[in-house]
């Protein structure tokens, strides 16, 4: 088995009594500790899906589900008035698209859940994997007629990478879909994880009638709700009913439901809840966000399904590892912290400047890994070298909106620290107690495109400078530089390095509407980056050797060289000549070091 689900697992089993019925106020019984209780009452997720599919939709509904909003109307209308409450951005506003990704946290049943919201759009896969790093559950959500898309490929590779459980919600019910076999072959075929249908669908368009609920048999029949509304559920029926055959009052669509009931029986994968935490099975949901066919059912059964906080990798730890570390861990050789490790840590999984433009802020937004987050808790840094600092600026965050925090926070909870002197990086670690923690790095995705970025009015330098700070920090886009240019910019005009073009259009929006500065964008002839792990002397050698004619060689924030590949072909070539003596790396994380950070 697994280690992650025997973990889990293990976990469940240490706090017993533990009642995880959705029926029950309290989900976590008694017996265990406050931390451990709260932690294990913990069910966040993050929502993976090509654009359209309807992530905005069910996201609303699950707030709609959750009491978090009352009318779905309330938080997405049409047209004009288009706006998520996760969608705070001007320029997403304008688009009507998710860029950023937030946080909408919620009680359901005793449950807290908090919903991460990540952008759809390819150019920012890299904020959602770095989302996804602060998340212990995916969702997938698939459009009924389309199946799979790019973005679903793209996106669930990279929860694969996190090595979160997914959960796969089949969306758009009520438009003629594929058939829901077909849309399990395809996952299955494609994505290697096993199919576990929870909720079937009977029919498709208009003949969409419910959902089979195949860990109960039972028959859930909705009437269609106006748009917004909570859908009514019409009746509840045991499968091999008459009534059920009487109401469905289609003989075809009958006898397709229980033949598919059937053959699911003998060959779907029993719903086990270690085959999910560990990624060997994916519980598969039939329905339809916007007439909310079947969104309370899966919300019911991600209560049940989803995992709570889980273990999470350190990067080194050395001798004398607190006893509640686990050794032996996600591989081989990696330790962990548990989420009931006494001691507080916590993670930074993303950086936003002026979240609230009145008050140009900046703000990190910190996963609770382990411990308990009071405000005024005095912390150490891990990759200033344990540097203490006293977090008593803190914020919960919803949406956009942001409280002071008043409460204490547990283990998959998400704060916001105020982040003025850009003290926090992405990645960084926060921790008490002697043992020094430090969460694995998240990695930079490798750089695509690339823009010369100039600021046409010398008058307005300081902005400029201070916005485009601000804005790397977030990494919103990574900034390339000359070799030895160490102003960064008051001479030479920095190079944009990003995943997708939308990201640049998002730079220069965002340096206009927050800082005043209308810059220009000019795309370089490069298709592909790579770091040089080996550093400037094998660069200079393996250029005197004449293997990098037409490859541009510049420097990162932290001085170490990128090689930019005019093409995919002459990336192979430097890759097939040079591979020992440059060690071409396709992205690289922020070093430990004291903070010697070169702007
Ligand atoms: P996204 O965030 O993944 O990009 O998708 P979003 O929720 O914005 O949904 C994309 C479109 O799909 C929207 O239509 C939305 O109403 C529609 N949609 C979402 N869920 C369902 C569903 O279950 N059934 C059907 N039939 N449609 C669904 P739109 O015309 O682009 O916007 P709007 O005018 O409806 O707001």
């Amino acid at each position: 088995m697994h280690v992650r689900a025997r973990r889990y697992l293990a976990l469940l089993a240490a706090l017993a009594p533990v009642a995880r019925g959705v029926a029950s106020s309290s989900p976590v019984g008694a017996g265990a500790s406050t931390q451990a209780r709260e932690a294990l009452r913990r069910r966040n997720l993050a929502i993976i899906s090509h654009p359209d599919a309807g992530k905005t939709t069910l996201t609303e509904k699950l707030l709609l589900y959750g009491g978090a909003i009352n009318q779905a109307g309330a938080v997405k209308a049409k047209g004009e008035q288009r706006r998520a409450t996760s969608d705070f951005m001007e320029l997403e506003q304008q688009r009507g698209i998710s860029i950023s990704s937030t946080v909408l946290a919620y009680e359901y049943q005793g449950y807290k859940t908090l919903i991460l919201d990540t952008p759809g759009h390819q150019d920012f896969s890299e904020d959602t994997y770095r989302t996804l790093a602060a998340a212990d559950n995916a969702v997938m959500l698939i459009d009924g007629a389309k199946g799979l898309e790019p973005q679903t490929r793209k996106l669930f590779e990279v929860a694969r990478l996190r090595r979160l459980p997914i959960f796969t919600f089949v969306n758009k019910l009520d438009r003629p879909s594929l058939s829901p076999l077909q849309i399990c072959d395809q996952i299955e075929a494609e994505f290697g994880i096993r199919c576990c249908p929870v909720l079937w669908p009977i029919g498709s368009g208009d003949r969409f009638k419910g959902v089979l609920d195949r860990r109960t048999s039972v028959v859930h029949l909705f009437a269609r709700g106006a748009r917004g509304a909570i859908a009514e559920t019409v009746a509840e029926l045991p499968l091999n009913s008459a009534e059920l055959r009487e109401m469905l009052n289609d003989d075809e669509l009958h006898a397709q439901l229980l033949e598919d009931a059937e053959i699911l029986d003998e060959l779907a994968p029993p719903l086990d809840l270690a085959a999910i935490a560990s990624g060997d099975i994916t519980p598969v949901f039939f329905g339809s966000a916007m007439s909310n066919f079947g969104v309370q059912l899966f919300l019911n059964a991600f209560m049940q399904l989803g995992l709570p906080p889980a273990a999470r990798a350190v990067e080194d730890g050395g001798a004398g590892a607190a006893a509640d570390f686990e050794n032996g861990a996600i591989e081989a050789g990696t330790r962990v912290v548990q989420p009931t490790h006494a001691e507080f840590s916590g993670f930074v999984f993303k950086l936003q400047a002026n979240l609230d433009p009145r008050h140009r802020d900046r703000m990190a937004f910190v996963r609770v890994c382990s411990g308990t987050f009071e405000p005024g808790l005095r912390v150490k840094h891990s990759r200033l070298k344990g540097k203490e600092l006293t977090l008593s600026q803190v914020q919960s965050i919803s949406g956009n909106e942001r409280t002071t925090l008043d409460e204490a926070c547990y283990p998959g909870d998400v704060i916001g620290i105020n982040n003025p002197a850009g003290t926090f990086a992405i990645g960084d670690t926060i921790y008490t107690g002697s043992e020094r923690i430090s969460y694995s790095k998240i990695p930079s995705f490798s750089p695509e495109v690339f823009a010369l970025c100039t600021n046409p009015s010398p008058s307005k330098y300081k902005q400029f400078a201070k916005g485009l700070e601000q804005l790397l920090d977030e990494g919103a886009v990574q900034r390339l530089r000359e070799r030895g240019d160490m102003d960064g910019g008051a001479g030479a005009a920095p190079i944009l390095a990003a995943v997708g073009p939308l990201q640049f259009e998002v730079v220069q929006s965002r340096l206009q509407s927050e800082y005043g500065v209308d810059v220009t964008l000019e795309r370089l002839p490069f298709a592909a980056a790579r770091w040089a792990l080996a550093g400037w002397g094998a660069v200079e050698q393996a250029t005197a050797d004449g293997k990098l004619l037409g490859v541009r060689k510049l420097e990162d924030t932290w001085g170490r060289p990128v090689l930019l590949f005019p093409s995919e072909w002459k990336l192979n070539s430097v890759l097939a000549d040079c591979t020992t003596l440059l060690q071409l790396r396709p992205y690289a994380v922020a070093p430990d070091i004291e903070e010697r950070r070169r702007k």
